[in-house]
């Protein structure tokens, strides 16, 4: 059996994300909003990036999809997690968090536009992302706007960020695997639901995302702390070696790279198995697992 062109794939489906993503940020170009801020939130917004959360809703949704729900559901769900993780990286560059001058190759936010218009570039594309989910008649809107809400506030993504700079977190496996759970892996998990939820797949289709996203979402920030470790700027777009001069809490710095690399193989594993009932041996799904912990940047 011919292996499945990842490569292929994920060219065509970031293609389709910049082109969802761009129609969005024109939208808010012509919105009246005031000129530099929007700006400021198309810097971020269109540098580029793997694209890989609205790049797992559409392959969800399009693996469950039922002809009778449109696609505008799965677009707006795709970009308004594009919208919140962009928000994120924005906020977590800036002095007061992790302080870094480089992201998706290019000066962060804040070395461009100031930490003022960087914090409201943030704080719009956050909001703006739900205006996004909200737009249309479909009552499964309600729905795709918790599953966000949940995965980026105070028992999500944001949570997480605050026990990552936590001044008494203690140096242990299971305050380190909880932390990248929140601050990484519910977005990631809410991407793989929402897709299932946008594109009407039944209640056993959403467990095993959950499943798969649990996994892969652990797996990637278990693999972007590896990075920090072995790879360069010039690949990463971003510092390298970072989380060490800063003395941050990673996988590595606490299990070494070996077991880190062990750990997040298992996740893997645990992935490719959650979505095989749902596209069978070989398919897209399984080989984005992979590429979660495969990938150079
Ligand atoms: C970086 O995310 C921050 C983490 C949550 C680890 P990505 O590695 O997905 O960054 P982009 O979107 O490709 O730039
Ligand atoms: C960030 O984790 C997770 C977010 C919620 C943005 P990191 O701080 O490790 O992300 P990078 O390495 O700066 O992309
Ligand atoms: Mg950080
Ligand atoms: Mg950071
Ligand atoms: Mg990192």
């Amino acid at each position: 059996m011919a292996q499945f062109d990842l490569d292929a794939f994920l060219r065509t489906q970031q293609a389709r994300v910049e082109s969802l993503l761009l129609e969005r940020a024109d939208r808010l170009s012509a919105s009246g909003a005031p000129p530099r801020l929007v700006e400021s939130m198309r810097y971020s917004l269109l540098a580029g990036g793997k694209r890989l959360r609205p790049v797992l809703c559409l392959t969800f949704a399009d693996t469950v999809a039922r002809a009778s729900l449109g696609s505008a559901l799965a677009a707006d769900a795709a970009c308004s997690l594009e919208f919140v993780h962009t928000y994120s990286l924005v906020h977590d560059d800036l002095p007061a968090m992790d302080d870094d001058d480089f992201r998706r190759g290019r000066p962060t936010n804040h070395k461009v536009y100031g930490e003022a218009m960087a914090i409201l570039a943030g704080d719009s594309l956050l909001t703006d992302a739900f205006g996004l989910l909200a737009d249309g008649p479909e009552p499964v809107r309600g729905a795709l706007c918790r599953e966000l809400a949940v995965a980026s506030g105070a028992a999500g993504m944001v949570g997480g960020q605050v026990l990552d700079t936590a001044e008494d977190r203690p140096a242990n496996l299971d305050y380190l695997v909880r932390m990248h759970r929140l601050k990484t892996g519910a977005l990631i998990r809410a991407a793989c639901r929402m897709g299932v939820l946008a594109g009407g797949g039944d209640p056993e289709a959403l467990v095993r995302a959950q499943m798969y996203g649990d996994a892969v979402g652990l797996a990637f920030q278990i693999a972007d702390d590896v990075l920090d470790v072995t790879s360069t700027q010039e690949q990463l777009g971003k510092p390298a070696g970072a989380d060490a001069d800063a003395g941050r809490f990673t996988f590595p710095a606490v299990v070494g790279l070996e077991e880190s690399r062990r750990l997040a193989d298992e996740q893997v594993r645990l992935a490719v198995e959650a979505v095989r009932p749902l596209e069978g041996e070989d398919g897209p799904l399984a080989a984005l697992a992979r590429y979660v912990v495969e990938r150079k940047f």
